[in-house]
């Protein structure tokens, strides 16, 4: 016995050594950490329970036959997040360059099924160099069968990504779409093609980190969430993230006991919207302000930031906050914001996070960009999101509410559930400037007579009453007890009950 013991503690020591000490020291060349010690990190300590380490590949063509290291490149098993499970696998770039076989599959769609099963979130750590060459179509069928789970599971697991190295080609399509991808900066990059095929098909030179490294994907491209500057910090982010949000769609969202009281007022609030209409100020500072211990987890910080997105807690429960932003582009919803909000809207509505927008938009942003890049059909995307969505919503209107923008942004017209003012708040078809010039445009040549028909405009219409004299905002509140008024709300709200009609499903416009 004693030497069937030692065996099998001789294999899982082979098995933990993945390609051997001279690929792991060129792993830490990279600043990159292995796969076990990535997942001993996200874990809670001591909890991770490892899955086939023994399984080995099957190809015996290109002398693979000779060579099968225990695990074949991935490590999967199954651990706690603050108490939670959490299902994991982690490719281990130090075998096969992490790459992909048939049998590497199989366990990343082994753990993606007990998931399901019991409810929990997936998080991929992803470090391959793609599909296994030796094993041709084998592999393409592998990635395969991850998509179709992938796909499966979306709405009903949390699924989260984080790329820790090379993930290019098709291999990229499994990331894309899960709920959340971190990115290390340095180290990671994302591509469809790589640098010397879109040098050799559209004659562009560009490095791996220009074309598809994490600053690129978190500012440029809108596909990553966010970059962190090595593993250890995405890693930290990774369990930041999970305690926000529920194991399945059939959980609530955690709750914390919340230590700042729900009835909190600020005054400072009060001051928050500079007197002229036209001077930006940083909704963070509302939104830090509004929710538990200025805790705001904020996702895709640096990719349309003319939109904010991200989770915080109120009152204890997670709230998803969605909010426009002033400070950039006068917080016009365009493309890239309308589509980022939207997912991000999806996201809480399949989870059950209820939804909180802060509302400051001007419109939707002109110009032949917008027009040609379909902003009709993106935006229809983020009005089609919060009219389909039946977790809480509460809006609040700090300033502008003008055009279409002000149906879009969870109006009561598209099942707000509670929609509040700020008194600074302007509800109009659009600002009284342009208002004026279409409405009299026979007074265009008297600046005078303009300047006091815009007056009038705004004394009569740039405020919530008249949205609030037809019941589309049921209250206007003082800033200051903003937090106190959506507590109060949510604390409502937390019963609500609302079913859309049964369809196989909708069509979003894509
Ligand atoms: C088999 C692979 C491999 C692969 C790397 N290796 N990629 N083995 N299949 N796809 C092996 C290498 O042979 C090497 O083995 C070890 O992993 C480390 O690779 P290096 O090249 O030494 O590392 P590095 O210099 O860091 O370069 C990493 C890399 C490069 C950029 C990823 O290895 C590379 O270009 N690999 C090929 C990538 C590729 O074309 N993949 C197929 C893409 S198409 P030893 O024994 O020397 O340590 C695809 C389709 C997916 O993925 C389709 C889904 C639908």
């Amino acid at each position: 016995m004693a030497d069937i013991i030692r065996q099998l503690a001789d294999k899982r020591e082979a098995a933990r050594m993945g390609g051997g000490a001279a690929r792991i020291a060129a792993q830490y060349a990279k600043g990159k950490l292995t796969a076990r010690e990535r997942i001993e990190l996200l874990l809670d300590p001591g909890s991770f329970e490892e899955w086939d380490m023994f399984v080995e590949h099957r190809c015996a063509d290109f002398g693979m036959e000779g060579q099968r290291p225990p695990g074949d490149g991935v490590v999967i098993g199954y651990g706690t997040v603050n108490g939670r499970v959490v299902f994991v696998f982690s490719q281990d770039f130090t075998v096969f360059g992490g790459s992909l076989s048939e049998s590497h599959a199989q366990k990343i769609c082994k753990i993606m099924d007990h998931a399901m099963k019991v409810g929990a979130p997936v998080v991929g750590l992803n470090d391959s160099g793609g599909a296994r060459i030796q094993e041709g179509v084998a592999s393409l069928g592998g990635y395969a069968d991850v998509f179709q789970r992938n796909v499966l599971a979306s709405g009903v697991i949390p699924q989260i990504s984080l790329i820790m190295g090379p993930c290019a080609g098709g291999a990229v399509y499994s990331p894309a779409m899960t709920d959340f991808i971190f990115m290390v900066q340095d180290s990671s990059y994302m591509f469809v093609t790589g640098p010397d095929v879109v040098k050799t098909v559209t004659h562009e030179e560009v490095t791996a980190e220009e074309l598809g490294g994490a600053l690129t994907h978190s500012t440029r491209s809108g596909v990553a969430d966010l970059a962190f500057e090595n593993d250890v910090e995405a890693l930290m982010m990774v369990r930041r993230l999970i305690g926000f949000i529920p194991s399945s769609n059939r959980e609530k969202p955690p709750t914390v006991p919340p230590f700042d009281p729900a009835d909190r007022v600020d005054y400072s609030l009060d001051t928050l919207v500079p007197d002229s209409p036209n001077t930006p100020y940083d909704i963070k500072e509302l939104i830090q302000k509004t929710v538990d211990d200025s805790d705001f987890f904020e996702l895709q910080s640096a990719y349309a930031a003319n939109i904010v997105i991200g989770f915080a807690r109120m009152d204890g429960a997670t709230v998803g906050i969605v909010a426009n932003q002033p400070m950039v582009l006068a917080g016009c919803l365009d493309i890239k914001s309308a589509v980022k909000a939207a997912r991000f809207v999806r996201f809480c509505d399949a989870f059950s996070i209820p939804i909180v927008t802060f509302v400051d938009v001007p419109g939707f942003m002109p110009g032949t960009a917008q027009e040609y890049g379909g902003i009709i059909k993106h935006g229809a995307k983020l009005l089609y999101a919060y009219a389909e969505c039946t977790v809480p919503k509460i809006t609040l209107i700090t300033r502008k509410a003008y055009g279409g923008a002000y149906d879009v942004m969870a109006s009561k017209h598209l099942r707000g559930d509670v929609n509040f003012a700020w008194p600074s708040a302007e509800i109009a078809v659009m600002g009284p400037k342009g208002a004026v010039e279409i409405i009299f445009r026979q007074d265009a040549g008297d600046p005078l007579k303009l300047a006091e028909r815009t007056e009038e405009y705004r004394e009569k219409f740039a405020n919530p009453f008249i949205a609030g004299s037809r019941g589309f905002i049921d209250d206007v509140i003082m800033p200051h007890e903003t937090r106190r008024r959506i507590c109060r709300s949510l604390a409502m709200l937390k019963n609500k009950k609302l079913e859309n009609p049964w369809r196989k499903h909708g069509n979003i416009p894509l």
